[in-house]
């Protein structure tokens, strides 16, 4: 029996499919209707189930809660113009997600086990995958510690869920962000390159603070010395400097972005020389008031390419110049979406398709 026909499925009695307002999406809001769940137990993952989504169970000593074993992975599936069904890029997710595993101490999944679960659960909720411009179905497979124990320890159990939503664009207009020089995302040597879940929680007080100054995101430094540019915690963050695309090169501090990576892969096509390098942030206040700083943007699953419209710098507020669509980062957006959507050819076998 292959992994696929051991899949059983449980479906819903009754679809929430009609309940949803597919042209008033925003990101998260919706939850397809179901999900599917594998446990770890006795040194080995079990069977997928695919289930109606609905509230677990679960012990209040489970690890997860305590000590914070719980990772995460952020993707896409799109449904081109003839009904065929792609995820983005989950082959390097899934090598990702290993990566974010290995560094909490937590069981890897097998691709096999990876791609077959998302594709199983995407063809159950095939119905729940937006057509709109701009939509998705947005998936979401987490792994987190189970085990009920209240002892320090790395546990013995652990589930691998999926859930996903159909979303519309991350962000609604463009983005107003404050270069963050007091707290800390991550530092060297620590998780920032994982996918945990920590590394959301920890942010959210400095974020709060700059989204009461009026930013929306905030843009991290390093913890050594807040002199270089990280990224922006739920984006990575490029530049168009002096003509060139610029963008900080990765780190043990730094998230190893799916999007970041097209972008950088496309940048040759669209006909702009990229660099990977340590970007400062005085260079990045000097080129915004020289003029060299033509664009910034952030990239990310959720986030695509999203425009920045306000860097904040030292407690001054820098406008970017206006885009157009001959702007960098919108000829990027376009060639993306057109590869996703099958407009344009996916020379880069970035389209995994759903059979
Ligand atoms: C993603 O882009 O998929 C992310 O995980 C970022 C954020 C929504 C948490």
């Amino acid at each position: 029996m292959t992994l696929t026909e051991s899949i059983a499925i449980e479906r819903v009695k009754q679809s929430r499919l009609p309940q949803i307002d597919f042209n008033n999406l925003g990101f998260g809001a919706h939850i397809s209707d179901h999900m599917l769940v594998a446990d770890y137990k006795d040194g080995r993952w079990h069977e997928p189930k695919i289930m109606p989504y609905a509230n677990m169970m679960m012990s209040p000593a489970m690890l997860a809660l305590h000590y914070g074993q719980s990772v995460f992975e952020g993707m896409k599936a799109f449904k081109n113009p003839e009904g065929v069904v792609t995820i983005f890029r989950p082959e390097r997710h899934h090598k990702r997600l290993n990566r974010s595993l290995e560094r909490m101490c937590m069981p890897a999944i097998s691709e096999e086990l990876f791609l077959t679960s998302l594709s199983a659960l995407i063809e159950v909720d095939a119905d729940w995958i937006p057509t709109t411009e701009g939509s998705s179905l947005y998936l979401r497979p987490f792994v987190f510690a189970s085990e009920a124990k209240l002892g320090v320890k790395v546990a013995d159990e652990y589930k691998f869920i999926i859930i996903t939503s159909p979303v519309g664009p991350y962000f609604s207009k463009p983005v107003r962000v404050k270069v963050e020089e007091e707290y800390v995302r991550a530092a060297e040597g620590g998780t920032g390159f994982a996918k945990c879940a920590g590394n959301y929680g920890g942010a959210f007080y400095p974020t709060m603070l700059a989204q009461k100054q009026g930013y929306d995101q905030v843009l991290w430094t390093d913890a050594k010395e807040h002199k270089y540019i990280d990224e922006s915690g739920a984006m990575n963050i490029m530049f168009v400097m002096d003509g060139k695309l610029v963008t900080p090169k990765l780190s043990t501090s730094l998230l190893d972005g799916v999007t970041r990576d097209s972008i950088l892969t496309l940048s040759a096509e669209l006909g702009i020389q990229k660099e990977e390098r340590r970007v400062s942030v005085a260079e990045i206040e000097e080129a915004c008031k020289n003029g060299k700083l033509t664009e910034a943007f952030g990239v990310g699953t959720a986030a695509v390419v999203s425009q920045i419209a306000v860097i904040s710098i030292h407690g001054k507020d820098y406008s970017l110049p206006a885009i157009d669509a001959n702007s960098f980062q919108l000829r990027a957006k376009k060639k993306l979406n057109d590869i996703r959507m099958g407009i344009e050819a996916d020379k880069h076998g970035w389209n995994y398709v759903v059979k």
